[in-house]
């Protein structure tokens, strides 16, 4: 059954787009595919199902990728693959075991010994490990731009470069909350590729994706979500997406299978049962949020506190946030008075937020990112990405927001 004649709102093809209950003794919701391994009818074809996934000869029309063994794909991803790209407008969509699964395995799949990654800074703390620590080891070398450049920052980066390859933006950065200009990324990718080189705009849309924010539609080459977060949204599970044109996920693909870092079925069934609720959870999440916000904006124990939208962030974020977002999101990061005594005091005085990294679950979580998410990185980088002693991170949850704001309180005046 397809309801993709219709040109429904994701909201709507989620419950039937790319699963049909005819194929699963008529199943309403698809059951977990449990299995490590699938049957071929006939050796002709298995011979042409492994040519498919390895890519050794076209898809002819009419033709798709065969199941054949569950580190290649499975029902379980394949509906849920089917399902996900509604939101971000793609033509196609990899689900991994994590969100750093998604972004190495993508990553490896177009970088090569010689080329050049070029980033935005901060970015999460693992992704950040990638591209300083193991991305040089395989030669391939990484530089940053802040989060938040300008257009002429971003192209001093690229320009006199020609081993750039990629242009990674995390957008909001995460813990700062800056966004990064997607549009301007795309130009200058743009001006800069050959016919032998392509530049490609990959965009990290974790914190506000797929619901606030569709970088596909901005430009961007390349998607990427660690799916632990918003997507999964109960904090009981790892995974991650990348989203695409068909072609290029065909590549990154290729490389999910050897590299092994597709996620199994049984998490591709949970993040599928958590899709009917998206959109209601970072919507009620995103209300709870600008309610906390406007308590912590006149608090006397605060200051700087990042949020997309507000005016605070300056002129040019507030540009940006016009131009690439359509909601404010629920992850608000904020400095407290005083240094990382003060803020420890506060977060062990925390009763209902969970004092944990990860963020987007249907609970609060409050973490303090210099010594844990970002706690890799050293003195020197931490300032240069603006990433304080004083700074915690909300990701607010769906508890009631008077009840969060009184625990703010209790714990923000034994800061
Ligand atoms: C923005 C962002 N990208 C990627 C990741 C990595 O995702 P995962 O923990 O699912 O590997 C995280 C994790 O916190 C994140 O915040």
């Amino acid at each position: 059954m397809s309801n993709q004649h219709l040109g429904v709102k994701p909201q709507t093809s989620i419950f039937s787009k790319g699963y049909d209950p005819q194929r699963s003794e008529g199943a309403a919701t698809p059951p977990v595919f449990r299995t490590s391994t699938f049957l071929f009818k006939t050796a002709e074809e298995g011979k042409r199902a492994f040519e498919i996934a390895y890519g050794l000869s076209p898809m002819k029309e009419g033709e798709s990728p065969a199941l054949i063994y569950t580190r290649v794909n499975n029902p379980n991803s394949e509906i849920l693959e089917g399902k996900v790209i509604g939101w971000d407008g793609a033509e196609d969509a990899a689900l991994f075991g994590s969100g750093m699964g998604a972004i190495s395995s993508t990553c490896l799949a177009f970088l090569r010994p010689g080329d050049t990654l070029v980033f935005s800074d901060p970015v999460y703390g693992g992704t950040e490990y990638f591209f300083r620590h193991l991305l040089p080891q395989f030669n391939i070398k990484t530089k940053h731009f802040p989060a938040g450049a300008t257009k002429a920052e971003m192209e001093a980066m690229v320009k006199d470069d020609p081993t750039v390859k990629a242009i990674f933006i995390e957008s909001p950065a995460n813990p700062t909350m800056m966004l990064s200009d997607i549009c301007a990324a795309r130009e200058i990718a743009d001006q800069y590729s050959t016919p032998e080189k392509k530049i490609l705009v990959m965009v990290d849309n974790t914190f506000m994706g797929p619901i606030f924010s569709s970088p596909l539609k901005l430009g961007a080459d390349l998607v990427l979500y660690s799916a632990t977060k918003f997507f999964g949204g109960h904090s009981d599970l790892v995974a991650g997406i990348a989203m695409g044109s068909k072609a290029l996920m065909a590549q990154v693909k290729v490389n999910r299978t050897i590299l092994g870092s597709i996620a199994d079925p049984d998490t591709a069934w949970l993040i599928h049962r958590s899709l009917a609720t998206l959109q209601i959870r970072m919507e009620k999440q995103q209300e709870n949020a600008l309610k906390l916000v406007t308590y912590l904006a006149s608090h006397p124990k605060v200051y700087e506190m990042s949020y997309p939208g507000l005016p605070s962030m300056g002129e040019r974020q507030l540009e940006l946030w016009k131009k690439q977002a359509t909601g404010t999101g629920s992850i608000i990061t904020f400095k407290i008075k005083g240094g990382e005594a003060e803020s420890f005091r506060m977060l062990d005085a925390i009763e209902h937020m969970k004092l944990a990294v990860s963020l987007g679950g249907v609970e609060s979580l409050i973490q303090h990112p210099s010594s844990m998410t970002h706690s890799d990185m050293s003195p020197a980088e931490k300032i240069h990405a603006g990433i304080t002693e004083n700074m915690v991170r909300i990701s607010v949850g769906l508890e009631d927001p008077d009840d969060l704001i009184a625990d703010l309180a209790q714990a923000l005046e034994k800061a």
